[in-house]
This record gives C-alpha cells, sequence and structure tokens, in this order.
C-alpha cells in the first residue's frame, strides 16, 4: 500500500494554484479529501479558490523572487502547518532564441522552475522523512524528453525537473515518501499567452491539447501509486517514448520545427 494512504486528509501545498494545472490538481486534491495550502502571486485568485475549496491557508508569493521560498516557508511554519504533500508545480516559458530573449525573462525559468522546486522541496522533505510518509508531485513536461531549440532555457529547467525527481524517488522510497514527475505535452491553461508560444486558435482548441483537470487526475493518481514519471494521455506518452527511439539531433530538430 502507498504511504499516502496511510495519510487522512492530507496537508498538500500547491504552487502556482492561481491557474491552470495548478488550480485544477487543487479542485482535485480537494476531492480526495485534502487540506489545501494554495500559493502563488496573484492573490485575489488564490484567496478566492481556497474559499471555494475550504482551503486551509491561501499564502500569496513570488517564488522566483530571492528569499521568496524562505518567506512561504517562514508563513507555513508561523502557521504551524505541516505539510505532507508538496505539489511543484509553478512554472513559466518563454519562446525565442538564446540570443535575442532578455536575460532576465530566461534566468527568471531558472529561479522558478529549478531553485524554487529544489529549495521547496529541501526544505519540506526532511519532515515527511521524519513521519515516515509524504509525496512530492514535481510537474516537469513532456520538454524534459529532448531539447527544445526556440523554448532552450524552458526545455534545459524541465530535464532537470524529470531527472531531479526520478533520483528523489529513488532516494525516498525506502522512507515512505511518494516522488512523481508529472510530464504533461500541451496542456488548456494560461501557459500559452505567457510563453508567447506561436500557437494558433484552432490548435489551441483542439483535442491535442489536453484538459487540465485530467491532468491533475493522472498526476495525483501516479503520486498515490508512487510512479516516478506519470504522461498523460498515449499520444504523449508516444512521443516521450518515441525520443528514445530517434537520434537525438532529429529529436531537438523536430522540437525546433514546432517552436519556430
Ligand atoms: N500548459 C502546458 O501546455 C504545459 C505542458 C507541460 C508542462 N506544463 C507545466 O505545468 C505547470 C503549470 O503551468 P500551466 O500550464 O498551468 O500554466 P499557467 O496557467 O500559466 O500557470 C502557471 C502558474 O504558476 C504561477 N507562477 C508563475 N510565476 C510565478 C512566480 N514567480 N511565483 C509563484 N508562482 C508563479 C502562476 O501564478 P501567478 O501568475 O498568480 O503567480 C500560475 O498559477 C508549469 O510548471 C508548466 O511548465 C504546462
Amino acid at each position: 500500500m502507498s504511504s499516502l494512504r496511510n495519510l487522512n486528509n492530507p496537508v498538500t501545498l500547491v504552487t502556482g494554484a492561481s491557474s491552470g494545472i495548478g488550480e485544477e490538481i487543487a479542485r482535485e486534491a480537494a476531492r480526495r479529501g485534502h487540506r489545501l495550502v494554495l500559493t502563488a502571486r496573484r492573490t485575489d485568485r488564490i484567496a478566492a479558490l481556497a474559499a471555494e475549496l475550504g482551503a486551509l491557508a491561501a499564502i500569496p508569493g513570488d517564488l522566483s523572487a530571492p528569499g521568496g521560498v524562505a518567506g512561504l516557508v517562514e508563513e507555513l511554519s508561523r502557521r504551524d502547518i505541516a505539510v505532507d504533500i508538496l505539489v511543484n508545480n509553478a512554472g513559466v516559458g518563454r519562446q525565442g532564441s538564446v540570443a535575442t530573449l532578455p536575460a532576465a525573462l530566461q534566468t527568471g525559468q531558472i529561479d522558478l522552475n529549478v531553485r524554487a522546486l529544489t529549495e521547496l522541496t529541501i526544505a519540506l522533505l526532511p519532515a515527511m522523512v521524519a513521519r515516515g510518509a509524504g509525496g512530492i508531485l514535481n510537474v516537469a513536461s513532456l520538454a524534459a524528453f529532448q531539447a527544445g531549440p526556440n523554448l532552450a532555457v524552458y526545455f534545459a529547467t524541465k530535464a532537470y525537473v524529470l531527472s531531479f525527481s526520478e533520483a528523489l524517488h529513488e532516494e525516498a522510497k525506502a522512507a515512505g515518501v511518494n516522488v512523481t514527475a508529472l510530464c504533461p505535452g500541451p496542456t488548456r491553461s494560461e501557459f500559452a499567452d505567457v510563453a508567447h508560444l506561436h500557437m494558433s486558435t484552432a490548435l489551441r482548441s483542439s483535442a491535442l491539447v489536453a484538459d487540465p483537470a485530467e491532468v491533475a487526475r493522472t498526476g495525483l493518481d501516479a503520486l498515490e501509486r508512487n510512479r516516478a514519471i506519470a504522461v498523460p494521455g498515449l499520444a504523449n506518452r508516444i512521443a516521450a517514448f518515441g525520443t528514445r527511439l530517434v537520434p537525438r539531433s532529429v529529436a531537438r530538430r523536430i522540437a525546433g520545427r514546432i517552436q519556430k
């Protein structure tokens, strides 16, 4: 039996809960009886969602800012909140070449997608290990499986999240802590607008773009079963597996063509 099943109404911290996949993970976790702590920068959004879902707390903050993670951890401790499940979902991308995108837009992705995710994990994992139960769901991406020209930093950050999560999955399982990397393909959310992705309206509304609620269910199911990697959707699983069958040079060129 998974260690998560031993947790009654676990306290679940969801980062990036103000929209998209994070908001749907919060809704699905609430349905499963989790007591929620929501965080993101948009205070009004997380406060409204917290009220709707009867969450334990909504703690606003910018996780990519210096001291952002430390501030959140301090606030958790001040409110005496022990986190059983950490959902590292907050993430951003920005389309464009490394030579032309403003530096802050590129390093900001590393600050949020990599540093904040790692800092939160380091801060909250020891108590889970001490309790012998807990879970960490890290939202990576299908982008984690190959290099991505024109979204180079974003793809590299997601490769980090996948590698880090897989290693952590092995380290933590003996201690009873589940760790899963959730690797969604294109999913309906605010991501494409924030990333300035060149995506036609037809493509955005097509069946190729997943429902975030479905992605959220897949992620929480995989965490409960302690799957190291979860790729929602058959087409995405074929794409992820396909990158192992073709040379890396082919995989990165295909990714570059899609991101043009
Ligand atoms: N949508 C896709 O196609 C797709 C595919 C694969 C993986 N993903 C991954 O899924 C995760 C969720 O993205 P999404 O698609 O749901 O996009 P989204 O709707 O844009 O959500 C991103 C979330 O991150 C939060 N966030 C952004 N910057 C932040 C910061 N500096 N500090 C704290 N929170 C911050 C946002 O809230 P505030 O703006 O209120 O801070 C928002 O709640 C990301 O890790 C993304 O890389 C998305």
